[in-house]
């Protein structure tokens, strides 16, 4: 039987309630993710992997129902960026199609304690291009702050597990006029008509 999306978040469940730490989460959903990703194309309906009115948006896919993660998929037309923002929660991502350009930031002051108001003078850390194929992590505070391009001609396709749910999942955009962190609900960037249910 085909390891589908469903097998996978079968498997991504038992992880999480096994695994109260989020460094060992990530590495243990991996295996998982990989597998999924290996698997017969296309990994995904057409509907889940399209941009919205031309826009770059996420679609819903799954929402645990104990609230300890959610996994969408994130779409970038050719050339978007997301703008610099952070994710105060644990994530692991799946490029699926497209080159994917990942910038990594970090912030010298209270990097361990990051907040809507505060400001976001930030260091770049690293720049990443990305196949399909590839797996990262955001692992917060101190690997939270990233901005995501899809630099080549092709729309970027990624799927996206991330720690609690599109209403909880902190995340915040680093507002380019003001220099502060402003709230970045991901429920208001993604549609809402899950996968599985
Ligand atoms: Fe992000």
């Amino acid at each position: 039987m085909a390891y589908d999306l469903k097998a996978l978040i079968d498997d991504v469940t038992t992880v999480v309630r096994a695994t109260p730490d989020d460094d060992a989460r990530c590495e243990r959903i991996t295996p998982h993710l990989r597998r999924w990703m290996d698997g017969e194309a296309p990994l995904l309906p057409a509907k889940y992997t399209i941009p919205c009115d031309g826009k770059a948006c996420g679609h819903l896919l799954y929402t645990d129902p104990e609230g300890e993660y959610f996994v969408i998929s994130v779409v970038f037309p050719s050339g978007t960026s997301s703008g610099v923002h952070y994710h105060g929660a644990w994530g692991v991502i799946g490029i699926l199609e497209g080159t994917d350009e990942e910038t990594k930031y970090a912030r010298e002051t209270s990097p361990d304690d990051i907040g809507i108001g505060q400001p976001c003078e930030l260091q770049t850390v690293d720049k990443i291009y990305s196949p399909p194929g590839t797996i990262t992590y955001l692992k917060p505070p101190l690997e939270g702050f990233h901005r995501v391009r899809a630099a080549g001609d092709e729309t970027g396709v990624s799927l996206h597990i991330l720690g609690g749910t599109p209403d909880t999942h902190p995340h915040f955009f680093c507002d380019g006029d003001t220099k502060t962190l402003i709230d970045f609900p991901m429920s208001g960037i993604i549609t809402h008509d899950p996968m599985v249910r």
